[in-house]
Protein backbone atom coordinates (compact mmCIF):
# COMPACT_ATOMS: atom_id res chain seq x y z
CA UNK A 1 0.00 0.00 0.00
CA UNK A 2 2.47 2.27 0.96
CA UNK A 3 4.44 1.76 -2.28
CA UNK A 4 1.41 2.18 -4.28
CA UNK A 5 1.11 5.34 -2.64
CA UNK A 6 4.64 6.61 -3.36
CA UNK A 7 4.12 5.96 -6.77
CA UNK A 8 1.36 7.78 -7.39
CA UNK A 9 2.75 10.71 -6.04
CA UNK A 10 6.13 10.22 -8.00
CA UNK A 11 3.76 10.09 -10.67
CA UNK A 12 2.08 13.05 -9.91
CA UNK A 13 5.38 14.91 -9.60
CA UNK A 14 6.34 13.78 -13.29
CA UNK A 15 3.05 14.64 -14.53
CA UNK A 16 4.07 18.58 -13.05
CA UNK A 17 7.35 17.89 -14.83
CA UNK A 18 5.94 17.74 -17.94
CA UNK A 19 2.96 20.12 -17.50
CA UNK A 20 6.02 22.55 -16.17
CA UNK A 21 7.85 21.91 -19.75
CA UNK A 22 4.74 22.42 -21.55
CA UNK A 23 4.02 25.82 -19.96
CA UNK A 24 7.81 27.22 -20.15
CA UNK A 25 8.00 26.59 -24.00
CA UNK A 26 6.27 30.14 -23.61
CA UNK A 27 6.82 33.12 -22.14
CA UNK A 28 3.34 33.82 -21.35
CA UNK A 29 2.85 30.59 -19.22
CA UNK A 30 6.92 30.66 -18.22
CA UNK A 31 6.17 31.87 -14.96
CA UNK A 32 3.07 29.10 -14.53
CA UNK A 33 5.25 26.03 -15.97
CA UNK A 34 8.34 26.95 -13.89
CA UNK A 35 5.67 26.76 -10.57
CA UNK A 36 4.22 23.79 -11.74
CA UNK A 37 7.71 22.00 -12.09
CA UNK A 38 8.68 23.25 -8.76
CA UNK A 39 5.65 21.76 -6.98
CA UNK A 40 6.33 18.46 -8.85
CA UNK A 41 9.66 19.16 -7.55
CA UNK A 42 8.88 19.51 -3.79
CA UNK A 43 6.23 16.49 -4.37
CA UNK A 44 9.13 14.10 -5.17
CA UNK A 45 11.43 15.44 -2.54
CA UNK A 46 8.74 15.26 0.46
CA UNK A 47 7.77 12.02 -0.60
CA UNK A 48 11.49 10.01 -0.88
CA UNK A 49 12.43 11.97 2.29
CA UNK A 50 9.30 9.81 4.14
CA UNK A 51 9.51 6.90 2.24
CA UNK A 52 13.22 6.56 2.09
CA UNK A 53 15.46 5.43 5.21
CA UNK A 54 17.01 9.03 5.87
CA UNK A 55 20.65 8.66 7.27
CA UNK A 56 19.93 12.34 9.07
CA UNK A 57 17.90 14.76 9.03
CA UNK A 58 19.74 17.46 10.83
CA UNK A 59 22.56 17.43 7.74
CA UNK A 60 19.25 17.25 5.09
CA UNK A 61 18.04 20.67 6.62
CA UNK A 62 21.53 21.88 7.35
CA UNK A 63 21.94 21.94 3.17
CA UNK A 64 18.68 22.89 2.44
CA UNK A 65 18.91 25.83 4.19
CA UNK A 66 22.33 26.59 3.07
CA UNK A 67 21.18 25.35 -0.29
CA UNK A 68 18.39 28.09 -0.04
CA UNK A 69 20.73 30.62 0.56
CA UNK A 70 22.93 30.71 -1.88
CA UNK A 71 20.41 29.97 -4.16
CA UNK A 72 18.35 32.92 -3.38
CA UNK A 73 21.45 35.24 -2.83
CA UNK A 74 22.93 34.36 -6.16
CA UNK A 75 19.48 35.03 -8.12
CA UNK A 76 19.10 37.99 -6.62
CA UNK A 77 22.65 39.10 -7.56
CA UNK A 78 23.39 37.73 -10.81
CA UNK A 79 23.27 39.76 -13.91
CA UNK A 80 20.98 38.68 -16.39
CA UNK A 81 24.31 38.33 -18.78
CA UNK A 82 25.95 36.10 -16.34
CA UNK A 83 22.68 33.53 -16.89
CA UNK A 84 24.41 31.10 -18.85
CA UNK A 85 27.56 30.93 -16.38
CA UNK A 86 25.27 30.23 -13.56
CA UNK A 87 23.58 27.59 -15.60
CA UNK A 88 26.82 25.61 -15.69
CA UNK A 89 26.92 25.65 -12.35
CA UNK A 90 23.86 24.26 -11.54
CA UNK A 91 24.78 21.45 -14.55
CA UNK A 92 27.69 20.74 -13.06
CA UNK A 93 26.29 20.53 -9.47
CA UNK A 94 23.90 17.95 -10.82
CA UNK A 95 26.47 16.14 -12.52
CA UNK A 96 28.94 16.00 -9.57
CA UNK A 97 26.19 15.08 -7.48
CA UNK A 98 24.86 12.36 -9.17
CA UNK A 99 28.53 10.90 -9.56
CA UNK A 100 28.99 10.98 -5.89
CA UNK A 101 25.91 9.55 -5.22
CA UNK A 102 26.67 6.62 -7.49
CA UNK A 103 29.93 6.49 -6.15
CA UNK A 104 28.71 5.87 -2.40
CA UNK A 105 25.50 3.62 -3.27
CA UNK A 106 28.28 1.03 -4.40
CA UNK A 107 29.95 1.32 -1.20
CA UNK A 108 26.76 0.59 0.64
CA UNK A 109 25.97 -2.38 -1.62
CA UNK A 110 28.16 -5.62 -0.39
CA UNK A 111 26.70 -7.50 -3.69
CA UNK A 112 25.56 -5.32 -6.58
CA UNK A 113 24.05 -6.64 -9.55
CA UNK A 114 25.77 -6.10 -13.34
CA UNK A 115 22.47 -3.67 -13.85
CA UNK A 116 23.41 -1.79 -10.56
CA UNK A 117 27.17 -1.39 -11.42
CA UNK A 118 26.17 -0.59 -15.07
CA UNK A 119 24.26 2.94 -14.16
CA UNK A 120 26.54 3.40 -11.69
CA UNK A 121 29.36 3.74 -13.95
CA UNK A 122 27.11 5.21 -16.51
CA UNK A 123 26.30 7.70 -13.67
CA UNK A 124 29.95 8.39 -12.80
CA UNK A 125 31.04 8.81 -16.20
CA UNK A 126 28.40 11.09 -17.20
CA UNK A 127 28.51 13.35 -14.17
CA UNK A 128 32.12 13.82 -13.93
CA UNK A 129 31.95 14.97 -17.94
CA UNK A 130 29.78 17.35 -16.78
CA UNK A 131 31.20 18.27 -13.53
CA UNK A 132 34.44 19.70 -14.85
CA UNK A 133 33.14 20.73 -18.54
CA UNK A 134 30.68 22.73 -16.80
CA UNK A 135 33.40 24.20 -14.46
CA UNK A 136 35.51 25.20 -17.80
CA UNK A 137 32.58 26.29 -19.54
CA UNK A 138 31.92 28.37 -16.70
CA UNK A 139 35.43 29.62 -16.25
CA UNK A 140 36.11 30.72 -20.15
CA UNK A 141 32.34 32.65 -19.66
CA UNK A 142 33.52 34.29 -16.52
CA UNK A 143 36.54 35.32 -17.99
CA UNK A 144 39.10 33.35 -15.73
CA UNK A 145 40.65 31.43 -18.64
CA UNK A 146 40.58 32.73 -22.28
CA UNK A 147 37.57 31.90 -24.14
CA UNK A 148 39.74 31.06 -27.74
CA UNK A 149 39.32 27.37 -28.20
CA UNK A 150 42.44 25.77 -26.97
CA UNK A 151 43.21 23.29 -30.41
CA UNK A 152 46.29 20.96 -30.67
CA UNK A 153 47.72 18.35 -33.03
CA UNK A 154 46.16 14.73 -32.59
CA UNK A 155 43.54 16.28 -30.42
CA UNK A 156 40.86 13.99 -31.21
CA UNK A 157 42.70 11.07 -30.93
CA UNK A 158 43.77 12.12 -26.77
CA UNK A 159 40.16 12.71 -26.78
CA UNK A 160 39.10 8.83 -28.21
CA UNK A 161 41.59 7.61 -25.95
CA UNK A 162 40.49 9.25 -22.85
CA UNK A 163 37.21 8.15 -23.50
CA UNK A 164 37.95 4.81 -24.31
CA UNK A 165 39.81 4.52 -21.03
CA UNK A 166 37.36 5.60 -19.32
CA UNK A 167 34.47 2.89 -20.50
CA UNK A 168 37.94 0.09 -20.41
CA UNK A 169 37.58 1.17 -16.41
CA UNK A 170 33.55 1.10 -16.05
CA UNK A 171 33.71 -1.95 -18.29
CA UNK A 172 36.64 -3.40 -15.79
CA UNK A 173 34.36 -2.32 -13.10
CA UNK A 174 31.16 -4.26 -14.10
CA UNK A 175 33.43 -7.14 -14.19
CA UNK A 176 34.57 -7.18 -10.45
CA UNK A 177 32.36 -4.89 -8.80
CA UNK A 178 34.27 -5.52 -5.29
CA UNK A 179 37.39 -3.34 -6.53
CA UNK A 180 35.56 0.15 -5.84
CA UNK A 181 39.06 1.91 -6.24
CA UNK A 182 38.32 1.57 -10.07
CA UNK A 183 35.54 3.91 -9.60
CA UNK A 184 37.22 6.64 -8.90
CA UNK A 185 39.83 6.34 -10.80
CA UNK A 186 37.04 6.36 -13.76
CA UNK A 187 35.81 9.29 -12.24
CA UNK A 188 39.11 11.38 -12.40
CA UNK A 189 39.96 10.08 -16.26
CA UNK A 190 36.15 11.42 -17.03
CA UNK A 191 36.74 14.63 -15.14
CA UNK A 192 40.00 14.68 -17.39
CA UNK A 193 37.85 13.74 -20.87
CA UNK A 194 34.99 17.00 -19.80
CA UNK A 195 37.94 19.08 -19.77
CA UNK A 196 40.06 18.08 -22.65
CA UNK A 197 36.13 18.48 -24.80
CA UNK A 198 35.23 22.07 -23.31
CA UNK A 199 38.35 23.79 -23.59
CA UNK A 200 38.34 22.76 -27.93
CA UNK A 201 35.15 25.00 -27.93
CA UNK A 202 35.21 28.59 -28.11
CA UNK A 203 33.54 30.95 -25.23
CA UNK A 204 30.79 32.21 -27.72
CA UNK A 205 29.67 28.65 -28.10
CA UNK A 206 29.64 28.14 -24.72
CA UNK A 207 25.55 28.39 -24.45
CA UNK A 208 24.78 25.79 -26.96
CA UNK A 209 27.59 23.60 -24.88
CA UNK A 210 25.51 24.45 -21.61
CA UNK A 211 22.36 22.99 -22.90
CA UNK A 212 24.43 20.30 -23.93
CA UNK A 213 25.67 19.83 -20.54
CA UNK A 214 22.41 20.26 -19.30
CA UNK A 215 21.05 16.88 -21.41
CA UNK A 216 23.96 14.98 -19.52
CA UNK A 217 23.61 16.05 -16.20
CA UNK A 218 20.00 14.45 -16.65
CA UNK A 219 21.20 11.58 -18.18
CA UNK A 220 23.55 11.27 -15.08
CA UNK A 221 20.53 11.79 -12.85
CA UNK A 222 18.39 9.30 -14.57
CA UNK A 223 21.55 7.08 -14.28
CA UNK A 224 21.66 7.25 -10.48
CA UNK A 225 17.58 6.52 -10.39
CA UNK A 226 18.34 3.21 -11.33
CA UNK A 227 20.84 2.92 -9.00
CA UNK A 228 18.63 4.03 -5.90
CA UNK A 229 15.72 2.60 -7.82
CA UNK A 230 14.02 5.65 -7.54
CA UNK A 231 11.62 6.26 -10.05
CA UNK A 232 11.09 9.96 -9.72
CA UNK A 233 14.88 10.53 -10.32
CA UNK A 234 14.73 7.96 -13.76
CA UNK A 235 11.35 10.57 -15.21
CA UNK A 236 12.84 13.42 -14.01
CA UNK A 237 16.42 12.92 -15.40
CA UNK A 238 15.36 11.70 -18.66
CA UNK A 239 13.36 14.76 -18.80
CA UNK A 240 16.20 16.82 -18.38
CA UNK A 241 18.14 15.06 -20.89
CA UNK A 242 15.62 15.01 -23.71
CA UNK A 243 14.77 18.85 -22.76
CA UNK A 244 18.16 19.55 -23.00
CA UNK A 245 19.17 17.75 -26.11
CA UNK A 246 15.88 19.36 -27.88
CA UNK A 247 17.29 22.86 -26.77
CA UNK A 248 20.67 22.07 -28.36
CA UNK A 249 19.17 21.19 -31.38
CA UNK A 250 17.07 24.66 -31.87
CA UNK A 251 20.18 26.61 -30.67
CA UNK A 252 22.11 24.43 -33.70
CA UNK A 253 19.38 25.36 -36.01
CA UNK A 254 18.96 28.64 -35.10
CA UNK A 255 22.78 29.36 -36.19
CA UNK A 256 22.30 27.04 -38.67
CA UNK A 257 25.47 24.90 -37.59
CA UNK A 258 25.35 21.27 -36.60
CA UNK A 259 26.09 19.82 -33.24
CA UNK A 260 29.36 18.14 -34.58
CA UNK A 261 30.18 22.00 -35.79
CA UNK A 262 29.79 23.63 -32.26
CA UNK A 263 31.80 20.91 -30.52
CA UNK A 264 34.45 20.35 -32.81
CA UNK A 265 34.52 23.21 -35.67
CA UNK A 266 36.48 25.68 -33.60
CA UNK A 267 34.37 28.54 -34.37
CA UNK A 268 35.04 30.99 -31.71
CA UNK A 269 38.92 30.66 -34.40
CA UNK A 270 37.19 32.88 -36.90
CA UNK A 271 39.33 36.17 -37.73
CA UNK A 272 37.16 39.55 -38.40
CA UNK A 273 37.19 40.18 -42.21
CA UNK A 274 38.77 42.88 -44.40
CA UNK A 275 36.15 45.19 -42.83
CA UNK A 276 37.66 48.80 -44.50
CA UNK A 277 36.91 46.97 -47.82
CA UNK A 278 33.35 47.00 -46.98
CA UNK A 279 33.08 49.41 -45.30
CA UNK A 280 35.73 52.11 -46.38
CA UNK A 281 33.93 55.57 -47.16
CA UNK A 282 30.12 54.14 -47.06
CA UNK A 283 29.22 54.16 -43.56
CA UNK A 284 27.00 57.55 -42.31
CA UNK A 285 27.05 58.65 -38.63
CA UNK A 286 24.44 59.86 -37.11
CA UNK A 287 23.12 61.36 -33.90
CA UNK A 288 20.28 60.77 -31.56
CA UNK A 289 18.50 64.10 -32.70
CA UNK A 290 18.31 62.78 -36.17
CA UNK A 291 16.96 59.81 -35.41
CA UNK A 292 14.76 61.51 -33.11
CA UNK A 293 13.21 63.27 -36.49
CA UNK A 294 12.88 60.02 -38.18
CA UNK A 295 11.02 58.75 -35.94
CA UNK A 296 8.87 61.54 -35.71
CA UNK A 297 7.78 61.08 -39.05
CA UNK A 298 7.27 57.26 -38.67
CA UNK A 299 4.18 55.57 -39.04
CA UNK A 300 5.84 51.93 -38.47
CA UNK A 301 8.65 51.39 -36.56
CA UNK A 302 10.55 48.11 -35.68
CA UNK A 303 13.14 47.76 -32.43
CA UNK A 304 15.50 44.59 -32.93
CA UNK A 305 17.25 44.33 -29.89
CA UNK A 306 20.87 42.45 -29.72
CA UNK A 307 23.85 41.23 -27.20
CA UNK A 308 24.89 44.78 -27.10
CA UNK A 309 20.99 45.74 -25.42
CA UNK A 310 21.63 43.42 -22.78
CA UNK A 311 25.02 44.26 -22.01
CA UNK A 312 24.14 47.94 -21.87
CA UNK A 313 20.52 46.88 -19.83
CA UNK A 314 19.13 49.61 -22.20
CA UNK A 315 16.17 47.62 -21.30
CA UNK A 316 14.27 50.07 -19.23
CA UNK A 317 15.60 53.28 -21.53
CA UNK A 318 13.99 50.72 -24.79
CA UNK A 319 10.21 50.16 -23.23
CA UNK A 320 10.61 54.14 -22.51
CA UNK A 321 11.09 54.75 -26.00
CA UNK A 322 8.63 51.93 -26.93
CA UNK A 323 5.89 53.56 -24.79
CA UNK A 324 6.59 57.25 -26.23
CA UNK A 325 6.14 56.48 -29.82
CA UNK A 326 3.03 54.35 -28.99
CA UNK A 327 1.55 57.48 -27.44
CA UNK A 328 1.94 59.42 -30.46
CA UNK A 329 0.27 57.13 -32.38
CA UNK A 330 3.27 55.24 -34.47
CA UNK A 331 3.05 51.65 -34.21
CA UNK A 332 6.18 49.75 -32.96
CA UNK A 333 6.62 46.18 -32.60
CA UNK A 334 9.99 44.20 -31.31
CA UNK A 335 11.67 41.76 -34.16
CA UNK A 336 13.09 38.77 -31.86
CA UNK A 337 15.79 36.57 -33.36
CA UNK A 338 15.91 33.02 -31.68
CA UNK A 339 19.86 33.21 -31.29
CA UNK A 340 20.18 37.35 -30.38
CA UNK A 341 21.96 38.12 -27.23
CA UNK A 342 23.98 34.98 -25.69
CA UNK A 343 21.16 32.10 -24.26
CA UNK A 344 17.53 31.07 -25.71
CA UNK A 345 14.91 33.62 -24.93
CA UNK A 346 17.51 36.11 -24.02
CA UNK A 347 15.63 39.32 -25.25
CA UNK A 348 12.18 37.98 -24.65
CA UNK A 349 13.22 37.84 -20.67
CA UNK A 350 14.58 41.29 -20.91
CA UNK A 351 11.92 42.87 -22.71
CA UNK A 352 9.43 40.72 -20.41
CA UNK A 353 11.04 42.39 -17.53
CA UNK A 354 10.08 45.88 -18.91
CA UNK A 355 6.86 44.76 -19.55
CA UNK A 356 6.79 44.36 -23.29
CA UNK A 357 3.20 43.00 -23.98
CA UNK A 358 3.82 39.51 -25.56
CA UNK A 359 2.06 40.49 -28.60
CA UNK A 360 4.35 43.35 -29.58
CA UNK A 361 7.40 40.15 -29.86
CA UNK A 362 7.62 39.16 -32.93
CA UNK A 363 9.30 36.07 -34.23
CA UNK A 364 11.87 35.68 -37.21
CA UNK A 365 8.81 34.64 -39.29
CA UNK A 366 6.75 36.77 -38.16
CA UNK A 367 8.75 39.90 -38.62
CA UNK A 368 10.78 39.49 -41.93
CA UNK A 369 7.45 40.19 -43.92
CA UNK A 370 7.09 43.37 -41.51
CA UNK A 371 10.17 45.37 -42.92
CA UNK A 372 9.22 46.12 -46.58
CA UNK A 373 6.44 48.18 -44.59
CA UNK A 374 8.49 49.56 -42.06
CA UNK A 375 9.57 53.26 -41.74
CA UNK A 376 12.21 53.19 -39.18
CA UNK A 377 14.01 49.55 -37.74
CA UNK A 378 16.38 50.75 -34.94
CA UNK A 379 18.84 47.79 -34.53
CA UNK A 380 20.03 47.78 -30.66
CA UNK A 381 23.36 46.32 -30.35
CA UNK A 382 22.46 43.43 -32.47
CA UNK A 383 24.85 42.69 -35.39
CA UNK A 384 24.93 38.76 -36.54
CA UNK A 385 21.35 38.54 -36.38
CA UNK A 386 21.19 41.32 -38.73
CA UNK A 387 24.26 40.70 -41.13
CA UNK A 388 23.32 39.81 -44.77
CA UNK A 389 26.19 37.95 -45.35
CA UNK A 390 24.42 34.68 -43.75
CA UNK A 391 22.63 35.20 -47.37
CA UNK A 392 24.79 36.31 -49.72
CA UNK A 393 28.62 34.54 -48.87
CA UNK A 394 28.31 30.78 -48.99
CA UNK A 395 32.12 31.04 -47.37
CA UNK A 396 30.56 33.02 -43.97
CA UNK A 397 30.65 31.05 -41.09
CA UNK A 398 26.95 32.30 -40.74
CA UNK A 399 25.94 31.59 -44.46
CA UNK A 400 22.37 29.85 -44.30
CA UNK A 401 22.08 31.06 -40.74
CA UNK A 402 18.10 32.72 -41.10
CA UNK A 403 18.40 36.29 -40.41
CA UNK A 404 15.93 39.41 -39.64
CA UNK A 405 15.90 41.52 -43.43
CA UNK A 406 16.19 44.90 -41.67
CA UNK A 407 17.71 46.09 -44.63
CA UNK A 408 14.42 45.90 -47.04
CA UNK A 409 13.01 48.80 -44.09
CA UNK A 410 12.96 52.55 -45.44
CA UNK A 411 15.42 53.99 -43.07
CA UNK A 412 17.90 51.29 -40.40
CA UNK A 413 18.92 52.84 -37.44
CA UNK A 414 21.78 50.88 -36.16
CA UNK A 415 23.13 51.49 -32.61
CA UNK A 416 26.11 49.71 -31.44
CA UNK A 417 29.87 51.57 -30.25
CA UNK A 418 32.34 50.74 -33.64
CA UNK A 419 32.28 49.26 -36.32
CA UNK A 420 33.31 46.10 -34.25
CA UNK A 421 32.11 42.84 -34.96
CA UNK A 422 30.02 40.46 -33.30
CA UNK A 423 29.98 36.81 -31.79
CA UNK A 424 31.13 35.32 -35.30
CA UNK A 425 33.71 37.67 -35.85
CA UNK A 426 32.99 38.81 -39.42
CA UNK A 427 32.07 42.39 -40.97
CA UNK A 428 28.19 43.54 -41.39
CA UNK A 429 27.55 44.74 -44.82
CA UNK A 430 24.48 46.23 -43.37
CA UNK A 431 26.24 48.99 -41.70
CA UNK A 432 27.34 50.36 -44.93
CA UNK A 433 24.45 50.37 -47.04
CA UNK A 434 22.96 53.54 -48.53
CA UNK A 435 19.34 52.64 -46.18
CA UNK A 436 21.88 52.61 -43.46
CA UNK A 437 22.46 55.23 -40.41
CA UNK A 438 25.02 54.31 -37.48
CA UNK A 439 24.56 55.98 -34.16
CA UNK A 440 27.46 55.16 -32.61
CA UNK A 441 27.12 54.83 -28.69
CA UNK A 442 26.36 52.53 -25.84
CA UNK A 443 22.90 51.28 -26.21
CA UNK A 444 21.35 52.79 -22.91
CA UNK A 445 23.04 56.41 -23.28
CA UNK A 446 21.87 56.94 -27.25
CA UNK A 447 17.95 55.48 -26.58
CA UNK A 448 17.57 57.59 -23.86
CA UNK A 449 18.99 60.97 -25.34
CA UNK A 450 16.82 59.80 -28.54
CA UNK A 451 13.57 59.83 -26.05
CA UNK A 452 15.12 63.20 -24.46
CA UNK A 453 15.30 64.65 -28.06
CA UNK A 454 12.03 62.86 -28.92
CA UNK A 455 9.99 65.05 -26.05
CA UNK A 456 11.75 68.00 -26.81
CA UNK A 457 11.31 68.13 -30.15
P1 LIG B 1 26.33 39.93 -31.77
O1 LIG B 1 26.37 39.52 -33.20
O2 LIG B 1 27.21 39.21 -30.84
O3 LIG B 1 26.62 41.48 -31.72
C1 LIG B 1 26.45 42.23 -30.57
C2 LIG B 1 26.89 43.64 -30.84
O4 LIG B 1 26.55 44.39 -29.69
C3 LIG B 1 28.37 43.80 -31.03
O5 LIG B 1 28.71 43.92 -32.40
C4 LIG B 1 28.74 45.03 -30.21
O6 LIG B 1 29.27 46.04 -31.05
C5 LIG B 1 27.40 45.50 -29.65
N1 LIG B 1 27.51 45.95 -28.26
C6 LIG B 1 28.17 45.39 -27.24
N2 LIG B 1 28.06 46.12 -26.13
C7 LIG B 1 27.29 47.19 -26.46
C8 LIG B 1 26.81 48.32 -25.75
N3 LIG B 1 27.11 48.52 -24.45
N4 LIG B 1 26.05 49.21 -26.40
C9 LIG B 1 25.76 49.04 -27.72
N5 LIG B 1 26.19 47.99 -28.43
C10 LIG B 1 26.94 47.08 -27.82
O7 LIG B 1 24.85 39.83 -31.15
P2 LIG B 1 23.48 39.35 -31.80
O8 LIG B 1 23.19 40.09 -33.06
O9 LIG B 1 22.51 39.40 -30.68
O10 LIG B 1 23.75 37.86 -32.23
C11 LIG B 1 23.95 36.84 -31.30
C12 LIG B 1 25.11 35.98 -31.73
O11 LIG B 1 25.42 35.10 -30.64
C13 LIG B 1 24.78 35.12 -32.94
O12 LIG B 1 25.89 34.98 -33.76
C14 LIG B 1 24.42 33.80 -32.30
O13 LIG B 1 24.61 32.70 -33.17
C15 LIG B 1 25.37 33.77 -31.12
N6 LIG B 1 24.92 32.87 -30.06
C16 LIG B 1 23.69 33.03 -29.54
C17 LIG B 1 23.24 32.14 -28.61
C18 LIG B 1 21.86 32.28 -28.11
S1 LIG B 1 21.09 30.97 -27.65
N7 LIG B 1 21.25 33.44 -28.08
C19 LIG B 1 24.07 31.14 -28.13
C20 LIG B 1 25.36 31.04 -28.65
C21 LIG B 1 25.76 31.94 -29.61
P3 LIG B 1 30.22 47.20 -30.46
O14 LIG B 1 31.32 46.51 -29.76
O15 LIG B 1 30.63 47.95 -31.68
O16 LIG B 1 29.37 48.02 -29.54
Amino acid sequence: MKELLVNVAYLVAASLFIFGLKGLSHPKTAVRGNLLGATGMLIAVVVTLLDKRIVDFTMIIAGLVIGAVIGTVLALKVEMTAMPQLVAVFNGLGGGASALVAGSALYENPSPDAIFVSASVASGIIGAVTFFGSGVAFAKLQGLMKERPIRYKGEQVVKALVAGVALLLGVLLVLNPSMLSLYWIMLAVSSVLGVLLTIAIGGADMPVVIALLNSYSGLAASATGFVLENNALIISGSLVGASGIILTNLMCKAMNRSLLNVLFGGFGEVKAGPEDDIYEGKVKATSPEEVALLLEGARRVVIVPGYGMAVAQAQYAVRDLFNLLESRGTEVDFAIHPVAGRMPGHMNVLLAEVDIPYEKMKELEEANPLFEQTDVVIVIGANDVVNPLAQTDPKSPIAGMPVLEVWKAKTVVVIKRSLSPGFAGIPNPLFAMDNTLMLFADAKKAVQEIVNALKEG
